[in-house]
């Protein structure tokens, strides 16, 4: 695989290194997106003619792939959203809403992203459950200890990202599923920054719920997944109702939803983003997410190694194995740093990264994330390095 041929972006001279914002896009999977929209855009599921049986065809073995990705163990427990944002959304508003009483508590940290942390205050909000934090250690990871503290008889959920998008850590999810699981606790996971770098396996880790979103591993922007055990996913309420996800109704109100998937697949889907998804976990299986994770875990050494020799940096994650590092630069407000960066055509994300809470733990509000995917290279890295050692970031970043 040549990544500066299949990657039109790689083409121009940029240093992209916010992977965990959004990845880049292969041509192949470009390709797919406009074969949709030039050679048979029809809607999927309601018509009788052939471009249209074709689209079915295609979500069908779309879904399927997504089912082999992680190792579900049927297709119907892959529900297509919009991202993991909205995953995240039906499952708590349209399972938890309704599962948790007045006193249950929900268990997660203070490192998740917004879109974990939010449906829940909504949910508690409403129904008198109570969100309990699972304390973090010094390097801010979670460790199975801190979790069983954490837990008493009340709990009844334990929600959290597998992989953090600002401190990038590990959670344990397999060992944390395995002792939930035994008290009666439901765990669901957010796996945004996990299913695009590492082999994920649902079913070895026993996740009963899992979002993800496409557009962070090489997909189009606006298609996710949810994933659920099938006990629990044909329990979620559709938040959105309309064609294709009812079997029948009448003037009386009465209602019929379809099965599982398409009963939480409401109006019409991202068709053309859904058909890329397919092509770019075609791109990822070609690679394989053994030697992604690998190579991502180099880098970051490599990087870690480099940006460790700088007097000006402090680093918050450099011992975490993954593609992440997060720092700052001493004297320096982080949105000033990634203005100099974007000068040289160096592209980091800063700022609090919609991990408000983090904060009360991590004792700075903003910081600077950059994220490797396998396309960066030690010349990427090498560039950052040069940048960043540099006494007059400030006053060049004006
Ligand atoms: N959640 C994405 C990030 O961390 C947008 O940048």
């Amino acid at each position: 695989m040549n990544f500066k041929e299949d990657f039109p972006m790689l083409r121009d001279n940029l240093t992209y290194l916010d992977n965990c914002a959004t990845t880049l896009k292969p041509n192949s999977v470009i390709d797919e997106v406009s074969n949709y929209y030039r050679n048979y855009c029809a809607n999927a599921h309601r018509g009788d003619y052939d471009i249209s049986r074709i689209v079915d065809d295609k979500i069908s073995s779309v879904r399927e792939k997504v089912r082999k990705l992680i190792n579900a163990s049927s297709s119907s427990e892959i529900v297509f959203t919009s991202g993991a944002t909205e995953g995240l959304n039906m499952v708590i508003k349209g399972f938890f809403k309704d599962y948790l009483k007045a006193g249950d508590e929900v268990l997660t940290t203070k490192a998740e992203h917004a879109s974990l942390i939010l449906p829940w205050f909504d949910v508690v909000n409403k129904n008198g459950a109570i969100i309990n934090y699972i304390d973090l250690e010094d390097d801010l990871t979670v460790t199975m200890d801190n979790i069983k503290k954490a837990i008493n008889k009340n709990t009844k959920v334990i929600s959290l990202a597998h992989i953090t998008n600002v401190i990038g850590d590990v959670r344990p999810i397999k060992e944390i599923c395995n002792y939930a699981h035994k008290q009666g606790i439901i765990v669901l996971v957010d796996g945004a920054q996990s299913v695009p770098h590492e082999k994920i396996d649902v079913k070895d880790m026993d996740i009963d719920f899992l979002t993800f979103s496409a557009h962070k591993m090489l997909g189009p922007t606006g298609v996710g997944i949810l994933y659920g055990k099938e006990k629990y996913l044909k329990q979620v309420k559709p938040l959105i109702e309309g064609g294709g996800m009812n079997a029948f109704f009448d003037s009386l109100g009465n209602v019929e939803y379809k099965e599982l998937p398409e009963k939480l697949e409401a109006g019409t889907q991202n068709i053309a983003g859904i058909l890329g998804f397919g092509t770019a976990i075609d791109y990822l299986n070609e690679l394989g997410m053994e030697n992604v994770h690998k190579y991502e875990v180099d880098l970051k050494k490599y990087m870690v190694e480099k940006m460790s020799k700088l007097q000006n940096i402090t680093m918050y994650n450099e011992k975490i194995k993954n593609g992440i590092v997060t720092f700052n630069v001493e004297g320096v407000f982080a949105q000033d740093v990634a203005a100099y960066l974007n000068k040289k055509g160096i592209c980091v994300r800063v700022g609090n990264h919609c991990a408000k809470i983090l904060s009360e733990v991590l004792g700075v509000k903003n910081t600077c994330r950059a994220s490797l995917y396998f396309y960066n290279t030690k010349e990427d890295v090498d560039k950052l390095i040069e940048a960043l050692d540099n006494d007059n970031i400030l006053y060049e970043s004006l």
